[in-house]
């Protein structure tokens, strides 16, 4: 079943009420004030505690040089480029969680409310990722925040009511579950199989990619009839322009290839490894 077909009420119902057990059981309680997660601090303290670098080459200077200036980045090295898009590529969404943040502060949040769980998540994304480009040697790195085009955009997604932005939220949850399995594979491509690093940033990686899977399968499940076939008009446009912005994935992988396998995303796409941990999102359809 592709993720742009319609969801019938009952299913869209079943899927808020299960994707919300699903993110408590997986996440644990959060700690609103600190902004954290129960298990997901679990998590953290597991990670960290391995202290152990990779021992491989690491393109440093080049990284550097592709952080600073996107021209740099289509001679440099697939490692240097990966590593860019590591840093890279959880920009937007930091961004637009930190400002909604800003914005609701004063409300209560809720607790049986996923979206709370959502944008904890991302927290953690952004830390995952720099953790991973730590554990390569490169540390107190700071995320940049979007610029131009996508900063507007971005800015514009935040600020808007919620029953339009979740069209443009599909959008790029799609995009992102595309872009951090085709960045988890081409990482076990690139970096030492042997190396025990290797294996803790591919996890990192993949619990990246479990969490993007679960957000687009529950905002799939926020839009009815009129905004998903807004979602399918907009998709085949708007998924490029998105991969566009963001430059060392452009420099990296293959645009037409990363856009052909979004638009073409269903509930299989889930890779085998993860399976039994992403969202189960075809337990809740309505049996016909
Ligand atoms: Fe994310
Ligand atoms: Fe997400």
């Amino acid at each position: 079943m592709s993720i742009f077909d319609t969801l019938t009420k009952i299913e869209r119902d079943r899927t808020q009420d299960a994707y919300l057990e699903y993110v408590k059981g997986r996440d644990g309680v959060p700690d609103l004030a600190a902004r954290s997660l129960k298990k997901r601090e679990a998590y953290f303290a597991k990670v960290e505690a391995e202290a152990a670098k990779y021992q491989g080459d690491v393109p440093t200077a080049e990284f550097f040089a592709g952080m600073k200036s996107n021209r740099e980045l289509k001679q440099m090295s697939e490692l240097g480029q990966w590593m860019c898009c590591v840093a890279r590529s959880n920009e937007g969404e930091s961004f637009v969680i930190d400002m909604a943040l800003a914005d609701s502060d004063k409300r209560s949040r809720d607790l049986n409310d996923p979206i709370t769980y959502v944008q904890l998540e991302e927290f953690y994304h952004t830390r995952m990722l720099l953790h991973s480009l730590d554990l390569l040697g490169v540390s107190d790195l700071r995320l940049s925040e979007p610029r131009g085009f996508g900063r507007t955009f971005l800015t514009l997604l935040a600020r808007m009511p919620k029953d339009v932005s979740n069209v443009l939220a599909l959008l790029g949850e799609v995009a992102g579950v595309v872009l951090f399995d085709a960045l988890r594979d081409k990482g076990a491509e690139l970096l030492d199989a042997d190396d025990p690093v290797t294996a803790q940033i591919l996890d990192m990686l993949d619990q990246l990619l479990i969490d993007e899977y679960g957000h687009m399968a529950f905002v799939r499940s926020r839009l009815g009839p009129v905004r998903m076939e807004l979602v399918r008009k907009m998709a085949p446009k708007f998924i490029p322009r998105m991969y566009l912005d963001n430059r060392p994935a452009a420099a990296l992988f293959s645009l037409r290839e990363l856009t052909e396998r979004a638009l073409a995303m269903d509930l299989d796409f889930p890779p085998e490894r993860i399976q039994a941990r992403v969202f189960d999102a075809k337990a809740v359809m309505a049996p016909n």
